[in-house]
């Protein structure tokens, strides 16, 4: 059986870590890796690549950064004459990106068949680009591998039939698994002085990227001013994408991030991080504000409280049965839960069920008895819908 898989952006990268490594296992399969080339920097691709151990891309497809349109458009234009020559049973999709839009639209009109992992989440909000490539990857997937129950039941609702949908677990949260204990050993709260011997001085992290949050000047600014406030309490660790710093450059907002580096309180811009480090920071803060996806997942696994700097959440069960709180855009409102948050100390752990480091094992054994391959390692499921909701 041939499988072509196809990443491009940063969180995608930690999606396929566990995913390769699990098709490796199975002789049958034969795999081709497929870099779209949306993220290109060293941080934000090249980096995950040599620490999360995933294989060098078979092919890269180099499209870069574009509009929305120009970026999609290139995609399918050059994965077109890749998915002729190697002739894919199955064509794998992980997150919502660009370039999973891309994939998900060459390969449906191409009749390769098409699995889709981290399906059936929605914000229902279709002013979120990835709301858009997430919707048109469900309708077009023939797999829809599911991380939360909320899934399930957008799916349902949109009529998807019973058999296409599988509840797994989460692929983001295996590599999360996987790494922690290596994570734990990297130097970059030394680097930040952050740590001296065992004891680690309090601070929170910050992430911001989503066009909604950093497009507007008005919007930017609140974010800024409110983070700068709760930095008087606590430092703040800001690793910046590159995004967000070209929009605070251009908008004259430089001035919010703290200039003294021997200063203990204040927002600290740092360059973006590689994935242990991150993971470090994250694993050891006592807040985390954020706009991302993924990093909502992943505190709640780690049990560190945090605040989505958005109107909305695709991942409902980081709220119901994790550490997340969505708190908007308002700056008032941010420094009032923030400062409630560091009051209340470490929330109780708990965590959505089968985040328990085996979703890609239940993918790839799905995967494997969709197509009567035999399994290499383990027990078969016993049924496909043993991993159903
Ligand atoms: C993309 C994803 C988003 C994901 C995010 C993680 C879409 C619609 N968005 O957003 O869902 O959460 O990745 O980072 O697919 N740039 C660099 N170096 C790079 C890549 C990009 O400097 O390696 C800069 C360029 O100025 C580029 C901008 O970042 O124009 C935006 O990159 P792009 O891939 O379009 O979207 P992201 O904002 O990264």
């Amino acid at each position: 059986m041939r499988i072509l898989s196809v990443v491009g952006a940063r969180p995608n990268f930690m999606k396929i870590a566990p995913v390769v490594a699990e098709l490796r296992l199975v002789p049958e399969i034969q795999h081709c890796l497929v870099h779209s080339g949306q993220h290109y920097d060293q941080q934000l691709s090249g980096s995950f690549f040599d620490e999360l151990g995933i294989p060098k891309a078979d092919v890269n497809l180099q499209v870069g950064s574009g509009t929305h349109a120009a970026q999609t458009a290139e995609v399918m234009k050059r994965l077109e004459p890749v998915l002729l020559d190697f002739k894919p049973d199955l064509v794998l999709v992980v997150g919502d990106v660009n370039s999973t839009l891309a994939t998900a639209i060459t390969a449906s009109k191409m009749n390769i068949r098409l699995a889709h992992i981290e399906a059936g989440l929605r914000s229902f909000d279709n002013s979120m680009p990835e709301e858009i490539n997430r919707k048109v990857t469900d309708t077009l997937s023939d797999f829809l591998f599911v991380t939360e129950d909320s899934g399930i039941r957008n799916l349902r609702a949109e009529g998807v039939p019973e058999e296409r949908m599988f509840l797994v677990g989460n692929v983001m949260i295996d590599t999360l698994l996987h790494h922690r204990e290596l994570a734990r050993r990297s130097p970059v709260l030394e680097k930040l002085r952050l740590r001296s011997g065992s004891a680690v001085s309090p601070y929170a992290v910050l992430t911001l990227h989503r066009p909604s949050n950093v497009d507007h000047l008005e919007t930017l600014e609140g974010l800024l001013s409110a983070i700068h406030q709760i930095a008087k309490q606590i430092p703040v660790l800001f690793p910046v994408h590159p995004r967000t710093m070209t929009r605070i450059q251009d908008m004259g907002l430089a001035n919010y991030f703290e200039s003294d580096p021997q200063s203990t309180t204040g927002l600290k811009s740092l360059d973006p991080l590689g994935y242990l480090d991150f993971l470090c920071l994250t694993d050891h803060a006592k807040l985390v504000l954020t706009d991302s996806g993924g990093i909502q997942e992943e505190t709640t696994v780690l049990n560190v409280p945090c605040l989505t700097l958005r109107e909305n959440t695709e991942r409902p069960a980081t709220v119901d049965q994790g550490t997340n709180q969505i708190v908007g855009t308002d700056p008032k409102r941010i420094l009032e839960v923030a400062r409630q948050a560091l009051h209340a100390g470490t929330p109780l752990p708990r965590r959505p069920p089968l985040w328990d480091g085996k979703a890609a094992k239940r993918i790839v054994k799905i995967i494997v008895q969709q197509n009567h391959l035999s399994v290499s390692e383990g027990e078969r499921l016993p049924a496909v819908s043993a991993a159903k909701n």
